[in-house]
């Protein structure tokens, strides 16, 4: 039996606290700039591209050697995720006010040092990335393809689609691949790095290795489920409940799931989504794995209010 997303949510919290905390040195810890990007780092967020981190090593019941490392990716991870948040909240992206239940980055430090949280968050990722292959050179392509999933193939790609698709009737490919890169990317970071991690993939074996890419599928799948959630919490909840503003996309004429099928037409797709979730997790249970806990995650993904 598996826990329940409540206690998953409570051990990942619990599991990358400290490793967050390691973020900057105390002798830096006045600064502005820090300041604002620790803010961020724990103004309240669901930490779940750490948990897809935990929940992929337990799957597989990585060596524990390698918690450390795992924990180490999975909190560079979440501050590549914080500086993507920060921009997009900025006034010349989503003009966004709420985040994660309090004021965004840029409306408690102004905009000039919210910039500047997001850039510090990015760079010491980088530097935290490079640092870890300085120890482990086996490391190289999984750092190298999480600084990549970050990039314009990647979250910025999405993020780009996203700006230039505004006010603008796109496909429903187009928009497929904006959810895919704006929000896929960094979840295929999570659910793949510790598998690339472990098994000291090179770019060239993780092309073609059977477990890297049943695991791209998973999380491609995940990142649509999830974004398409967010578009429907969007129309459907409350700022409250959500702790971000809600009702934007319709007014800032956004691509959506919901804008573009609507509500019905975006749950029908979710739901497919979840199925194909559901048949890739058992997959890797008929061979073995223990997938309880992922089973677990993709309930909430389906339902989740928050
Ligand atoms: C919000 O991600 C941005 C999207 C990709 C939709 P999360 O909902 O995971 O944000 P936090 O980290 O919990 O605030
Ligand atoms: C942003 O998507 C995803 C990022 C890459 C930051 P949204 O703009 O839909 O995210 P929210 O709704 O503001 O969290
Ligand atoms: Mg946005
Ligand atoms: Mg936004
Ligand atoms: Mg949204």
């Amino acid at each position: 039996m598996g826990a329940d997303i409540r206690s998953l949510m409570e051990s990942t919290e619990a599991w990358i606290t400290p490793e967050l905390h390691t973020a900057f040195d105390n002798k830096i810890s006045e600064d502005v700039t820090v300041k604002a990007a620790m803010y961020s780092l724990f103004a309240g967020g669901k930490r779940l591209r750490p948990m897809m981190m935990h929940l992929t090593s337990d799957m597989f019941k990585f060596d524990e050697s390698i918690d450390n490392d795992v924990k180490y990716f999975a909190a560079t991870l979440e501050m590549i995720h914080t500086y993507s948040l920060i921009h997009d909240d900025l006034p010349a992206m989503d003009n966004d006010e709420l985040r994660r239940g309090k004021p965004t980055c840029h409306m408690v430090y102004g905009e000039g040092i919210a910039t500047l949280a997001g850039d510090l968050l990015l760079n010491t990722a980088m530097e935290r990335l490079f640092r870890i292959c300085e120890k482990n050179s086996g490391y190289i392509y999984a750092a190298s393809a999480m600084a990549g999933n970050a990039g314009i193939y990647g979250m910025i790609g999405g993020q780009s689609i996203d700006i230039a698709s505004t006010d603008k009737e796109i496909s429903i490919e187009l928009l497929t691949e904006l959810q895919e890169k704006k929000t896929g990317a960094l979840i295929e970071a999570a659910v793949v790095t510790p598998y690339y991690i472990a098994k000291k993939l090179t770019r060239e074996q993780s092309a073609s290795d059977e477990t890297a890419i049943a695991l791209r599928k998973l999380a491609n799948h995940i990142g649509l489920a999830f974004q398409i959630r967010d578009d429907i919490l969007d129309v459907i909840s409350d700022s409250e409940t959500l702790g971000k503003s809600t009702g934007k996309d319709e007014r800032d004429s956004k691509a959506t799931f919901v804008t573009l099928l609507g509500l019905e037409g975006a749950e029908e797709r979710l739901n497919l989504e979840v199925e194909s979730i559901r048949n890739i997790l058992k997959g890797f249970a008929q061979k073995g794995f223990d997938t309880s806990d992922y089973e677990t995650l993709t309930d909430y993904l389906a339902n989740r209010e928050k």
